[in-house]
């Protein structure tokens, strides 16, 4: 069975897309894909919906294509490859980067290889530039890695496990619509071509807040962690991330004693992620009266 995480960015999303480094996590909601030989053409099942052949039109099987014929060698086996997840889809939790990691490792099993880190991340990149159009990475590379993260994009891309000094004790609140990241990742180059001044401050602001969440992170810094979060949410509703739902998942977190939040992912939709001092259990009371679906989460200490 080979498996993927899930993930959250603490800071840094979009920006990440430019250049700028994002710091994130590996959550231990994921996803999980088996691959065994089959006659004829390959074959996907996602959590027992319909079975896409490789040789179907639409995007799933074309992503399907990019992570088999990446690997194909003349005489490749053909796979039926079986995928169950706990991700929901356009919620920012990295559900595609982690089908994508999942079904490239569950294919090597079967075909008995050995990618590194970095050809996997390869693999699973194909799969999510189908779907996303200009991915910076950074979700399939925590997917493939788990941990907290410093990834900056590149060919190759960085990806600098960090330090972690205490554990983050995370809470993840939906806001009850999806969004697609290639939509909001469009939507933020139109910012940039409309005010490309505003967009080149804003990208050095995020810079700055995610060199200083480093630091906070391997110094067990939570206040100032949750602090830089509060400031990077500001950030990303001046560039039209942010709903109503999401502002209001972030209020009723501090105010229900939460260090910072912020949304995570793409937005205009999808997650917040609450920093919790200690016990996340009050700010998952909060949103669940006000009728939000939410979870805990942990980031371990560093050993
Ligand atoms: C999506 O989880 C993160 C974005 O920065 C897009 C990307 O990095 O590819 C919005």
């Amino acid at each position: 069975m080979a498996k993927a995480h899930g993930k959250v960015i603490l800071l840094g999303e979009h920006a990440v897309v430019y250049g700028v480094p994002a710091l994130a996590a590996g959550i231990s909601r994921g996803v999980e894909a088996q691959a065994r030989p089959t006659e004829g053409v390959s074959v996907l099942t996602i959590d027992g919906g319909p079975t896409v052949r490789a040789d179907d039109p639409g995007d799933l099987a074309r992503a399907l294509r990019a992570v088999l014929d990446y690997t194909k060698k003349d005489n490749a086996i053909a796979l039926a490859i079986q995928v169950t997840g706990e991700l929901p889809p356009g919620a920012g939790l990295g559900c595609s980067a982690a089908l994508g990691v999942a079904i490239a490792r569950a294919v090597a099993e079967a075909r008995g290889e050995q990618p590194t880190i970095a050809e996997e991340h390869q693999r699973a990149l194909a799969w999510e530039e189908v779907f996303h159009g200009n991915p910076s990475g950074v979700d399939t590379a925590v997917s493939a890695q788990g941990g907290c993260v410093l990834f900056t994009r590149g060919a190759p891309p960085t990806i600098t496990p960090l330090y972690v000094r205490r554990p983050l004790s995370l809470a993840i609140g939906h806001s009850g619509t999806g969004s697609s990241t290639k939509v909001m990742v469009e939507g933020v180059a139109h910012f940039k071509a409309r005010s490309p001044e505003v967009f080149g401050k804003t990208l050095e602001g995020i810079r700055s807040l995610v060199q200083n969440a480093r630091l906070c992170l391997e110094s067990g810094d939570l206040p100032g962690l949750g602090k830089l979060m509060d400031l990077n949410q500001m950030l990303l509703s001046g560039l039209m991330l942010s709903t109503s739902e999401i502002e209001t998942l972030c209020a009723s977190a501090r105010a229900a004693g939460a260090l910072g939040a912020k949304l995570t992912g793409a937005g205009g939709g999808g997650c917040v992620v609450a920093l919790c001092e200690g016990d996340a259990a009050p700010i998952l009371e909060a949103w669940t009266r006000l009728g939000f679906e939410a979870f805990a989460s942990t980031v371990a200490a560093s050993p």
